[in-house]
């Protein structure tokens, strides 16, 4: 016990949260602030495309977070599969997620930061969600990494997608982007979620993911994500993206991501 304690605080004094990380990239785009400056900064007013912030994204964020084998060698076996049966209860036996009264993400595939991110979030209540703070607010830095890598490693079918005649339509919006009611161009969304939309580092796979989950999150963005106004996240990132996407590019491009293995 005592030797996980020590380990447990040598780590958290190491490790960078994710209010630090975002303020060293905030710091990198001196001059934008608020919603507006983000807005400007993605392009969609200004008309800049959003590879040269991606590329230098990925310059600032890049290994931030990552899960070591020191990391996880942290966490005992029993420990990490009592924590695993838990997770399945409601996130489905195979991480495959759990279409009920309302949609729980599939886990499945999602990269190892991305996990561990988001369990932060819910923890610091900076993503606000009343089941997973009790969730993730009792978990150690360690067991989150560990739980990242497990859940990445699973391979389950999608449960089901969305309606099949909006997945072509959607599948145009993922890899050419949109132009919002405001002017400009945002980009593809495949330029940070990948290809296929297999996720990279902090960027989300989207592969898979429940068809009313990605609906649920694209249309309640700002009401979720990044609530904690002093905590810079990543979620600024996706905001104006959300709150520039109609309620029919929402669903055609849900249909679309539901539907790729
Ligand atoms: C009592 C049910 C419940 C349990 C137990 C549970 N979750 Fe969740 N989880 C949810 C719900 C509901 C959401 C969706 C929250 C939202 O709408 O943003 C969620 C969301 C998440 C997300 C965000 C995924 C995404 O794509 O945005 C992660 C990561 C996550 N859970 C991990 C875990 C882990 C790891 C465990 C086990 C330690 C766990 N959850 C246990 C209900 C649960
Ligand atoms: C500039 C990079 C970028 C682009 C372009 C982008 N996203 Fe995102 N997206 C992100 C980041 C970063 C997150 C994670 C934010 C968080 O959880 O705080 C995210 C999260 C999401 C989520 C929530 C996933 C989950 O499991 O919780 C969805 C859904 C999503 N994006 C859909 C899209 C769609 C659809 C597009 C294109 C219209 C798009 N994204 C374009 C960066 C981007």
């Amino acid at each position: 016990m005592m030797k996980v304690a020590r380990a447990f605080s040598a780590h958290s004094r190491a490790s960078r949260n994710p209010a630090g990380k975002a303020k060293s990239w905030v710091g990198a785009f001196a001059g934008t602030s608020g919603s507006q400056g983000w807005l400007d900064f993605m392009g969609t007013r200004s008309g800049i495309q959003l590879a040269l912030p991606l590329a230098m994204l990925v310059i600032v964020f890049g290994g931030a977070g990552r899960t070591s084998a020191a990391e996880t060698a942290a966490v005992s076996k029993p420990e990490l599969e009592a924590k695993i049966k838990y997770c399945e209860i409601c996130h489905g036996h195979s991480a495959e997620g759990f279409e009920g009264y309302y949609p729980i993400p599939r886990l499945a595939g999602q990269t190892p930061d991305f996990i561990k991110y988001s369990l932060q979030a819910f923890a610091e209540r900076t993503r606000t969600n009343n089941i997973m703070f009790h969730v993730a607010r009792v978990l150690s830095p360690d067991m989150m990494a560990a739980l990242g890598a497990h859940f990445h490693d699973l391979n389950a079918k999608p449960l089901g997608a969305g309606p099949t005649d909006l997945v072509a339509a959607g599948k145009e919006i993922f890899e050419t982007g949109v132009e919002p009611r405001g002017g400009g161009r945002i980009k593809s969304c495949s330029s940070c979620h990948g290809d296929n939309a297999e996720g990279n580092q902090d960027f989300p796979r989207l592969a898979g993911q429940l068809d009313d989950y990605i609906v649920d999150k694209l249309t309640n963005w700002s009401k979720e994500f990044g609530q904690h106004p002093s905590k810079m996240d990543v979620s600024r990132i996706m905001q104006p993206i959300a709150e520039a996407l109609t309620e029919a590019q929402i669903k055609a491009v849900a249909a679309y991501l539901s539907s790729l293995q």
